[in-house]
């Protein structure tokens, strides 16, 4: 008998090195953060396609396209994905989100959504947790329903768990992803500069600029590919003041990339002005999240996102207590 309900959960995410240029085959550096999303999975009332309330908006959602439905299109198709990748049975269920992380700024949620949805999912029918290659395979194709052809570093971060380091192999389809381990915890405040305009949109209008400046627009992804090498070895060696200094470095080339906005480039002002020892955008850019790296405390640093009319938290990233030295 399948039990009332149970809950599936997965973090979101920040990218610390290496958006954009990951598209195109550079090493980024990702972490999941200590929020996420919380799925509770539940016996739906009727078995024609399942219902997703989130916390907030409460508004059911039918996974078949509907088209005087109430939820967004691609929630939809993303709820029908889940039923063909988990079975039919998988109609019948209701879907509950508690989201911890806002939609569209580029702190995973839609990744997190997929993989919280599927460990959700397979605990409810009794089967054993999904391994990592079927997670990070099935979310994949949810995955693409909301972003179209995405690098895969966000489900794979978010499937694989802490810091780690993600590259693709453009030219095979593959990808490979290890974890960073790192020798000090990261203290960061996450300023929200509003909702940015899909990752997709973003990496497509990228795209189209570099197709005008081939050559110089590819020196910048090499670069920015060399300071998430440079930046693995001062996080694996705990030197957060270089870290800070080479994200400062990355958000500069994001900047020349065309991906950063008046918001953001208010808050990372903000950041470095309180002293943090370096910020950048995280994520797709156009809106979205700002990080900054502390070295203690990041509430002044949120406190001064927040007075300037920014959403704002403090997260932390962390070794498990095994591995932690700091
Ligand atoms: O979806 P976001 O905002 O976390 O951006 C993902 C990172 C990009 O490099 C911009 C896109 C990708 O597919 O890797």
């Amino acid at each position: 008998m399948s039990p009332d309900v149970v809950f599936g959960y997965a973090p979101g995410k920040v990218i610390l090195f290496g958006e954009h240029a990951v598209v195109y085959g550079q090493p980024a550096i990702a972490a999941t953060i200590d929020r996420g999303i919380r799925v509770a999975v539940s016996q739906g009332a009727h078995d024609d396609g399942p219902i997703m309330r989130s916390n907030g908006a409460g508004l059911p959602m039918r996974a078949k396209p509907d088209p005087h439905g109430d939820g967004p299109q691609a929630l939809r198709e993303a709820l029908a994905t889940v039923v063909q990748l988990q079975g039919v049975r998988a109609k019948r269920l209701s879907f509950t989100v508690d989201a911890e992380i806002p939609a569209g700024a580029g702190l995973g949620s839609s990744a997190a959504l997929a993989i919280a949805l599927l460990r959700g999912t397979a605990q409810y029918f009794g089967e054993p947790a999904l391994d990592f290659d079927t997670l990070v395979k099935r979310a994949f194709v949810i995955e693409r329903v909301f972003h179209g052809n995405p690098s895969g570093v966000d489900h794979a971060t978010i499937a694989h768990g802490g810091c780690v380091v993600y590259q693709r192999d453009v030219g095979a389809d593959t990808f490979a992803v290890s974890a960073l381990v790192l020798k000090r915890r990261l203290r960061l405040a996450v300023g929200i500069a509003g909702p940015h305009a899909g990752t997709k949109s973003a990496v497509a209008a990228l795209r189209d600029r570099a197709t005008r400046h081939p050559a110089h627009y590819q020196r910048i992804y090499d670069s920015i590919g060399d300071i998430a090498r440079a930046a693995r070895g001062h996080l694996a060696d705990g030197a957060l003041g270089a870290v800070g200094e080479l994200m400062d470095l990355n958000h500069g080339l994001l900047n020349a990339l065309g991906v950063s906005t008046p918001a953001i480039e208010a808050l990372v002002s903000i950041a470095r002005d309180r002293g943090a020892l370096g910020a950048k955008l995280s994520g797709a850019g156009g809106g979205g999240a700002v990080i900054a790296l502390v070295d203690d405390d990041p509430a002044p640093v949120v406190s001064a996102f927040e007075a300037a009319g920014f959403a704002a938290f403090a997260t932390q990233i962390d070794q498990p207590a095994s591995q932690e030295t700091a």
